[in-house]
């Protein structure tokens, strides 16, 4: 079993800053591809573990950087955690602080996550507020006034956020004014050990958010609803470490099915959920892909044929199109016939990776949250950055499909998100290589 040494992974850190993809468009895709777990439900199942005396053990869980820095923030409050594989081993019988260190909090925004957890096992926890990020303003005002409601006192100053729960939390019923992911979370992890009955209504729905549930039921906790619009939460006093193991990776699932599909090529994809996709599936479906399963864990997508654009995309809340899969989505638009118009509904600053795309040769216009795509017969390669984690996954994508050689920069972001995306795409015939 590797140990997270610092050092390690400080290292492995400098090497992703300074690495680049390069990639020769131009292969058809064919074959079979694993999908990794979900890091979306990772994270916060890392954060619940905080919540449980005794060992978890999290299977499927993704090789990821962001799955590292959670790790680093369970060994800052005195859990121990290794790794064997996909599989993380985390004691957390004792925890001896409860502040997260801010240069951790930074690397990862959704370290907020832990705000939950923390305070529910320790009754008090420091962190540095997360700020804004590479997709806009990122506000917690949700997690924040929802906490406050089951009894947490929270300082904010000098961008940090100090928060004691002296007497205990208690439940509380909460309405949330929108489907937070992370707010859902943070009150989920907060509740499960706290007096008394919650409530969440307008709940996220996500399948990550079932996910969490599941995990923390496992370790003894009472919670029913999860994937609908109501949460019911009893409190417990203890939970205790469980196994589990992390679903498939959605958005990952998404971004293979862009790259089978920009490349005309044909691939089934396993270890993935199908039922999952049901906003994904019909899209391709639209454009003029085959898309079958086998079975709940395999999709079989065939592109071998000339495609459309889908009209227009629309993000939402799940159980909608994501969010996360627009920017990878664009990449593929780009070389359709016809217009796609991409509404962004989730976040203010989800286009900077249009630029890039343009570069490639792709054709867009954005208008304020509205981004109008213009097919073209050919993207050029060229030298582009990864703006961000999905921004970075759709630069991959078009680079398959672009003439000549691309050079990726600032992996860093995608490996935020992809545990081994070269080797992925290379297994499928890509020409793709890290340097
Ligand atoms: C999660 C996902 C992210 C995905 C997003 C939307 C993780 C680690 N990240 O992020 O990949 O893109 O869901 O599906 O799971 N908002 C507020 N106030 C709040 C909280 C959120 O205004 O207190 C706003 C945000 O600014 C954003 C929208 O709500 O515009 C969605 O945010 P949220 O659902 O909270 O996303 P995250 O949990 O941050």
């Amino acid at each position: 079993m590797d140990n997270f040494t610092a050092g390690e992974l400080l290292e492995r850190e400098a090497n992703l800053k300074n690495s680049k993809l390069v990639i020769r468009g131009g292969k058809r895709l064919e074959g079979e591809i694993y999908v990794h777990g979900a890091k979306n439900s990772a994270l916060p199942i890392l954060a619940g573990v905080v919540l449980c005396q005794g060992e978890s053990v999290l299977h499927n869980c993704p090789r990821l950087s962001d799955a590292d820095a959670a790790c680093r923030i369970l060994n800052c409050l005195g859990c121990k955690c290794s790794r064997a594989g996909d599989s993380v081993v985390i004691n957390s019988a004792d925890l001896i602080n409860y502040d997260v260190p801010s240069d951790l909090m930074r690397e990862m925004r959704s370290s907020i996550v832990f705000l939950g957890a923390i305070i529910g096992r320790m009754g008090r926890c420091k962190l540095s507020f997360p700020g804004g990020c590479e997709l806009g303003p990122r506000p917690i005002d949700l997690h924040l006034s929802s906490l406050r409601k089951m009894g947490v006192d929270i300082n904010e100053e000098h961008g940090f956020l100090d928060c004691s729960a002296e007497k205990g939390l208690k439940g509380a019923v909460i309405s949330l004014a929108f489907p937070s992911v992370g707010a859902t979370e943070n009150i989920i992890l907060a509740a499960v050990r706290a007096k008394g009955h919650t409530e969440i209504h307008n709940a996220a729905r996500e399948p990550e958010i079932v996910d969490l549930a599941s995990f923390l039921n496992k370790c003894g906790a009472k919670i029913k609803g999860a994937g609908d619009g109501t949460i019911y939460i009893e409190g417990v006093e203890k939970l205790e470490g469980a196994e589990h193991s992390v679903i498939p990776d959605r958005i990952v699932t998404a971004t293979y099915m862009c790259c089978a599909a920009i490349t005309r090529g044909e691939v089934v994809l396993k270890k993935t959920d199908y039922r999952q996709m049901s906003a994904i599936v019909p899209v391709f479906e639209q454009m003029g892909c085959s898309v079958y399963t086998y079975s709940d864990d395999t999709i079989y997508i065939n592109a071998r044929k000339s495609l459309k654009a889908p009209g227009t995309l629309r993000t939402m809340v799940y159980p909608g199109f994501p969010t996360d899969a627009q920017p990878m989505m664009m990449a593929l638009a780009s070389t359709l016939t016809g217009t796609t118009v991409f509404v962004e509904t989730i976040f203010d600053n989800r286009f900077r990776h249009t630029d890039e795309l343009c570069r490639l040769g792709a054709k867009i216009s954005v208008e304020g949250t509205v981004a109008v795509v213009e097919g073209v017969q050919k993207l050029s390669a060229a030298q582009v950055h990864s703006t961000d984690l999905r921004g970075g996954a759709a630069l991959v994508t078009a680079a398959l499909f672009a003439k000549g050689v691309t050079n990726i920069s600032n992996l860093y972001h995608i490996d935020r998100g992809y545990a081994n995306i070269e080797a992925d795409l290379r297994g499928l015939g890509a020409d793709i290589m890290r340097v």
